[in-house]
């Protein structure tokens, strides 16, 4: 039963420690664009910019953000930065806009 419990605990904490945190992405890498509107980046208080980027999907904004799109580089030049992660700055973003 310790055992149990102890595993338990184990799975929680690295579950956090490694699941990407989509708000901490954005506030070191996208804000610095997405928040003042650099180069006609949308921002996420500007729901009228987002509304047409929604409708194209989810899967479409991912791959804006991975392999780049207009003056926004591949990765948002932050070539380090996992799938995983860079699509969680999206779910982010995304949540705000709504
Ligand atoms: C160097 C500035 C810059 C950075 C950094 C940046 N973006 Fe962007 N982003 C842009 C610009 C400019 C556009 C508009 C591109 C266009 O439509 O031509 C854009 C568009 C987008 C879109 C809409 C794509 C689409 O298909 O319409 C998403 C989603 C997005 N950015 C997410 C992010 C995320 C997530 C990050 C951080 C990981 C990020 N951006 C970092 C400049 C930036």
């Amino acid at each position: 039963m310790k055992k149990q419990i102890a595993l338990f605990i184990i799975s929680v904490c690295f579950g956090t420690a490694f699941a990407a945190d989509g708000k901490e992405v954005y506030d070191k890498v996208c804000y610095k664009c997405h928040r003042s509107g650099v180069d006609d980046a949308p921002k996420p208080s500007d729901k009228a910019a987002w509304a047409p980027r929604l409708a194209t999907g989810m899967e479409a904004l991912y791959k804006s953000v991975i392999e780049g799109k207009g003056e926004m580089p591949p990765r948002a030049d932050k070539p380090h930065l996992s799938d995983e992660e860079l699509k969680a700055a999206v779910d982010y973003i995304v949540s705000q806009v709504k």
